[in-house]
């Protein structure tokens, strides 16, 4: 079976999150472990700030954000690929007297899945998010993604798509950290070519085997599934590069395009069990989504750009 086939990666995707539907909210969000849900605050203050009317969430989950994004005046809607998490997101926001057709189903590789069974707000949404999708996408549709989010909005609306922060591979030592070293800045396969001699092609073997000695390979712990379904680190989860998706981003038009950093981490996460309680506080004292240190040291970044007017 392929990652990234699309009928392929989707069937995986669907069964990955199939049992985190009920589990996901308590696990992520609500429970005391979970780190806080900083990114749903930098999304509150930015609608508030934008005085926002209508919201789309593409790729909802169990409108894990949709729900504690229930402000004044604000018209919501969401989809998902994945049939449990629209169940659930429905059932939670049936609780605040949402409508069930604000949620349906669909792939945000779609464009027509951004269009509500209902209709959609005249003129579009002022405002589309997209938050921890972006992994789950062949490298070849991110510009895809971000063009159908783009023709969602109204002129003058703002998207806020996350991505999980390839740089943050600079601060972790681990395998993160080797695949950006290896594949991404050093590209080994290039420096090989260049190498002109069997004592020059021998060094350069053994500079990269003492490379490699550098980081920890066994960590993070792979993530599986909670039953037979694939896991989290079983499916396609990829990272993205904050420049090269600000640069996808200009290409598709947009305006304003930054990026926000936040899941900051106090020291390398290998270490947290060194002294988690200090860890936690000292990590959410850093949550500057502004910060150049988010660059290296958050785990995750929102792309917020806005669509001419
Ligand atoms: C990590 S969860 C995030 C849920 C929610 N957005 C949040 O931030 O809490 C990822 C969600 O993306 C959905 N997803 C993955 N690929 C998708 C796709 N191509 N189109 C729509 N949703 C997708 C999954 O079903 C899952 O609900």
């Amino acid at each position: 079976m392929s990652k990234t086939d699309r009928p392929d990666l989707e069937a995986a995707i669907q069964r990955c999150y199939s049992t985190w539907g009920e589990r996901y909210y308590a696990d992520y969000y609500a429970s005391e472990d979970a780190y806080p849900a900083v990114h749903t605050d930098i999304v509150r203050k930015l609608l508030q700030s934008e005085g926002t009317k209508s919201l789309l969430d593409a790729g909802c989950g169990p409108a894990s954000m949709l729900r504690d994004l229930d402000l004044p005046g604000l018209e919501r809607y969401g989809f998902d690929v994945t049939p449990e998490m629209i169940e659930e997101a429905r059932r939670v926001l049936g609780r605040q007297d949402l409508s069930p057709e604000r949620i349906w189903q669909g792939s945000v590789l779609d464009a027509e899945a951004f269009a509500p069974p209902g209709g959609a707000p005249a003129g579009g949404f002022e405002a589309a998010i997209c938050f921890g999708v972006l992994p789950h996408i062949p490298a070849e549709a991110d510009c895809d993604v971000i063009a159908h989010l783009r023709d969602a909005l109204a002129p003058g609306g703002i998207m806020a798509v996350e991505a999980r922060n390839e740089l943050f591979g600079l601060f972790t030592l681990n395998r993160y950290s080797r695949a950006l070293f290896r594949d991404r800045l050093i590209r080994e396969d290039a420096l090989a070519e260049r190498a002109e001699t069997p004592a020059e092609r021998d060094a350069l073997a053994a500079a990269l085997s003492s490379l490699e000695q550098r980081f920890r390979m066994d960590l993070p712990p792979l993530r599986g599934g909670y039953a037979d379904e694939p896991g989290y680190d079983e499916v396609l989860s990829r990272t993205h590069n904050p420049f090269e998706l600000r640069s996808l981003a200009e290409a598709a038009g947009l305006e304003e395009v930054r990026t926000l950093f936040y899941h900051y981490h106090a020291l390398p996460p290998m270490l947290e069990t060194e002294a988690p309680a200090l860890f936690r506080r000292a990590s959410l004292a850093m949550e500057d989504p502004t910060d150049w240190r988010g660059h290296v040291m958050a785990s995750a970044f929102i792309l917020v750009a806005r669509k001419p007017r």
